[in-house]
């Protein structure tokens, strides 16, 4: 342990992350072997040009913006039966599993607990992860088969998720047979100096690595590999925070297969140019996101010959794609994000520090990121009231409140 100790200062030393050892004699020895073991698994120049990055205004790499084709499922006419006749074939092959990114830390909920556990005020007073489940079930007796649910949760919640799907008699899924739960990565905390954070913990704070870590994780926990042992070819990737999330769609799926594309993402249309959503389009030819922070004024107000926007299919984060697309993005890296949050440390006196605002970074990948390293793409636009209906806001827009009203109206309780 010794020389272990001496050969982990001198990379902090290398790194001035020194202060990271400042109070292990204090921790018990569960603790300093897991703070060694976090130490070592850090990439310190990753987190050095990460923070370096922090410093640099973001240039969005030149690149040509187009606009991506999509369907209207309101539309689609005489195509709609072909497209869902090909859709449930495979379904009731057991060709789809579903996955929900349920690894958020929800901050502008404030819910305490996982995003998932919330209870949006429905008299049932059902948790996000019971309606998501309720559909999923459903929609499995419908086609006949028992779809594979697998959720990404985070070192920070998923204790706590597996607790409530244990109370809950997991909700009727079988666990680690239909029912599977995967931790996403995690990378340290760093302040505007930056220094990696210790937590109140002593251990090095660490944050979820953002939605795009799916892929990955999905890889390295072995869930790809299981999906294959299962029969799985399309995976429909969702949020927990959208209590209208449809992961089982047969025309969503029957278009991807007609169309021969490796993947499919839902739209909803954009309220207007303003409206703080990113849109699909094409970057240099491939399937993109356009951040709402990076499209320019003018591209926002593009109106096509429809009089539409011509950017106006915004992502709400669902999206079906071959088992191995998902393999293949999960062997190459994202670029990463960084946040500014609130982060309660214990700085290097061993005082416990609570922020009164953002004081430190958090690194995160985008899931749509990897898009780019799909062929082609097929967009399908469906209506905001039927698929959409997110929990972000403690109040106001997008907020249990706005959710509750959705949810009920599309089931006329
Ligand atoms: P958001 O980007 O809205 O983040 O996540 P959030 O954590 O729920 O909320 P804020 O921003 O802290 O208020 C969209 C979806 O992606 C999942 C979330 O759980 C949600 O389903 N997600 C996000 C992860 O699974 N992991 C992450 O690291 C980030």
């Amino acid at each position: 342990m010794g020389e272990d100790i001496d050969e982990i200062m001198k990379t902090l030393k290398k790194y001035s992350q020194e202060h990271l050892l400042n109070r292990y004699s204090e921790l018990d020895q569960a603790k300093q072997k897991k703070l060694l073991e976090q130490i070592k698994a850090i990439d310190f120049e990753l987190i050095n040009s990460l923070y370096n990055n922090t410093k640099r205004d973001y240039e969005a790499a030149e690149s040509e913006i187009t606009p991506i084709e999509y369907l209207d499922k309101e539309k689609l006419n005489g195509e709609y039966k072909d497209y869902q006749a090909i859709g449930e074939k495979a379904i009731r092959n057991g060709e789809l599993a579903a996955v929900t990114m349920a690894g958020g830390q929800g901050t502008r909920l404030g819910h305490n607990g996982p995003k998932g556990t919330y209870d949006i005020g429905l008299e049932t007073h059902k948790s996000l992860f019971e309606l998501l489940s309720d559909t999923l079930k459903e929609q499995g007796k419908k086609y006949g088969v028992v779809i594979p649910w697998f959720i990404m949760t985070s070192e920070e919640n998923n204790e706590q998720t597996i607790e409530f799907f244990t109370k809950h008699r997991y909700f009727g899924h079988q666990k680690d047979k239909d029912l599977f739960f995967f931790k996403q990565g995690e990378l340290p905390m760093v302040d505007t100096e930056g220094k990696i954070l210790i937590g109140e913990d002593g251990l090095i704070k660490e944050a979820a690595d953002g939605h795009g870590g799916i892929y990955e994780s999905l890889v390295k926990r072995g869930m790809t590999k299981k999906m294959r042992e299962l029969g799985t070819k399309w995976v429909f990737i969702g949020g927990i925070d959208n209590c209208l999330v449809k992961m089982v769609d047969p025309i969503l799926m029957g278009i991807a297969i007609q169309k021969n594309v490796t993947a499919a993402g839902k739209s909803v249309v954009k309220a207007n140019p303003q409206e703080k959503v990113g849109v699909f389009c094409k970057k240099n030819g491939r399937p993109s996101v356009l951040e709402y922070t990076e499209i320019p004024k003018e591209l926002s107000e593009e109106i096509d010959e429809n009089g539409e926007l011509k950017y106006g299919e915004s992502h709400i984060l669902c999206n079906l794609f071959k088992l191995d697309a998902i393999e293949r993005m999960g062997a190459k890296p994202l670029p990463y994000h960084s946040a500014f949050k609130k982060a309660t440390y214990i700085d290097k006196e061993g005082n416990k520090v609570i922020p009164d605002g953002p004081n430190a970074y958090k690194f995160e990948a985008f899931l749509f990121d990897a898009f780019g390293e799909l062929d082609d793409m097929a967009i399908l636009r469906v209506k905001r009231e039927e698929e959409f209906a997110p929990v972000k806001n403690a109040t106001g827009v997008d907020s249990p409140e706005t959710a509750r009203e959705l949810y009920r109206n599309f089931y006329k309780l």
